[in-house]
């Protein structure tokens, strides 16, 4: 979906026309009559009179309307208008239009960027073909200062990005292409991108991601993406884990579960959808997005169980399960952003396990950081954006489960598994401020609903810019 602000006169109305309600009745005032002409609106007005729609943000009743008045009115409830609320009033007009829609809802600020940034969220879709994907317009009247509109815009294309990028399926997805992708995506936008290969990788001593990557015909890369304003005081690094296809390796994952696998990149698309919104909207905040980049297949130079491969800085772990490859290449990039960039923080983002699923369900992210100043900050981010985080312990008494008699950890520590494999990562962020999100549950969604599409969602993207501007200063 494409956003178009305020509805130009010269501009054939379109069929679908969105009203909001509230408990006072239809929102009629921001409406201009080349939009809904006075009789649309006596109609409207007689509807909500007698049929009382729902107010709740979200909810939308269709009204026919007869002769030469648009097709349809979308009774959209408004709720208590906030920009939270305005956000799931947006997603809910798109899903409902289905296709072009001028929206009559005349707000300004905040809430117009969240009713920007719903509608696109809402109206995201995915097809494998392109031609198929439906090329939907929002055309929103707004009252008078339009300049919030292009903060929603920003949010919803970074998020519409990552779900873009974690829908594609596994033989266009190759690391080669997530690469790439990421390199002309943003490169327009001012990051400079860097594709590290396989040679880099064995130089930087990235065992963890060669390991699981050498298991596959197509071969591993680090993704380092640099967005370096000027004038910026504070420098984030985000890791996200870019694993194109999960297959478990040996440890073969049964088809149910593996075949929904190609979202197992969702970590490293949701950093990357974040570092577009950054750019996009010139956020003063130095950040450095890292992407291990590989397929974790089956063949005869993959891992095995019983391996132990040396990590960036020269931790080592012992292979206990080929399953739980995510963390080998998270411990690479987090090794080498806290050695190299020397941030002020680093955050990983993870489709890590499947226990964080069980334990939060598909609405909530696992937060896990040892600075409750960071927690703080990333669970604020997490409320402002409709992303919620949820906070889980790392628990000393669980250390022993990391223990390897031949190397520094072993990579599967039993349960609770999201629990051990936060405190897997702990140590190679050494004594830089560091949280890891879980977002195996919320990365995907069965079913369109709130602000979600069915297939990836984007979790974390929204998240994680609101984060990186909150250090904005001036
Ligand atoms: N990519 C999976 C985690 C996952 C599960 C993501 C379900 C999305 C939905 C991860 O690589 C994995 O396989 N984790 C294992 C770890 C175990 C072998 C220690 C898991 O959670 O079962
Ligand atoms: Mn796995
Ligand atoms: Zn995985």
């Amino acid at each position: 979906m494409t956003i178009d602000v305020r509805l130009g006169i010269d501009e054939p109305a379109p069929e679908t026309v969105a009203v909001g309600v509230d408990p006072s009745g239809p929102a009629l005032d921001g409406v201009p009559t080349q939009v809904l002409p006075v009789s649309g609106r006596a109609l409207v007005e007689q509807f909500v009179a007698e049929s009382d729609p729902s107010t709740k943000p979200g909810d939308v009743r269709e009204l026919p309307l007869p002769g030469e008045l648009p097709a349809r009115v979308l009774l959209a409830g408004l709720g208590a208008s906030t920009p939270a609320d305005l956000r799931l009033v947006g997603a809910g007009i798109a899903r409902a239009a289905g296709g072009d829609v001028g929206v009559g809802i005349a707000v300004a600020g905040d809430e117009l960027a969240a009713l920007a940034e719903g509608l696109l969220l809402g109206g995201y879709r995915f097809d494998a073909r392109p031609g198929k994907r439906p090329a939907a317009r929002a055309w929103l009247v707004c009252s008078d200062d339009a300049s919030a509109v292009s903060r929603g815009i920003a949010y919803g294309r970074g998020a519409a990005w990552a779900r873009d990028l974690a829908n594609t399926r596994a033989p266009t997805k190759t690391p080669t292409w997530m690469a790439r992708t990421a390199a002309e995506t943003l490169s327009p936008l001012g990051v400079r991108v860097s594709i590290r290969e396989a040679n880099w990788l064995a130089e930087q001593s990235f065992g963890g991601t060669l390991a699981v990557g050498g298991s596959s015909v197509l071969p591993p890369c680090l993704v380092d993406a640099r967005w370096r304003p000027s004038g910026a005081t504070a420098h984030l690094v985000v890791v996200g884990k870019g694993i194109t296809f999960d297959t478990g390796g040996y440890n073969l994952k049964p088809g149910a579960s593996m075949k929904t696998m190609y979202t197992d990149v969702a970590g490293g698309a949701a950093a990357l959808g974040a570092l577009h919104v950054v750019a996009a909207l010139r956020v003063p905040v130095a950040v450095t997005v890292l992407v291990p980049v590989a397929e974790n297949a089956v063949s005869g130079s993959a891992m095995r169980p019983g391996d132990v491969i040396r990590h960036h800085g020269g931790r080592t772990t012992e292979i206990l399960n080929t399953d739980a490859e995510g963390r080998l290449v998270l411990a690479d990039a987090l090794a080498f952003a806290v050695a190299r960039l020397r941030p002020d923080a680093v955050v990983d983002i993870a489709t890590l396990t499947g226990g964080i699923k069980v334990a939060l369900g598909t609405s909530a992210g696992g937060l896990f950081t040892p600075s409750d100043e960071l927690a703080a900050a990333l669970s604020r981010a997490g409320d402002d954006t409709g992303e919620p985080l949820w906070r889980m312990p790392l628990v000393d008494d669980y250390a022993e489960l990391l223990s390897s008699n031949i190397a520094d950890a072993n990579n599967s520590s039993g349960q609770p598994q999201a629990v051990t494999a936060a405190m897997f990562l702990r140590p190679f962020a050494g004594h830089t401020a560091w949280a890891h999100l879980d977002i195996a549950g919320p990365a995907r969604a069965a079913s369109d609903a709130g602000l979600v599409t069915r297939g990836a969602t984007g979790f974390g993207a929204r998240l994680l810019a609101r984060w990186i501007e909150a250090h904005a200063v001036g």
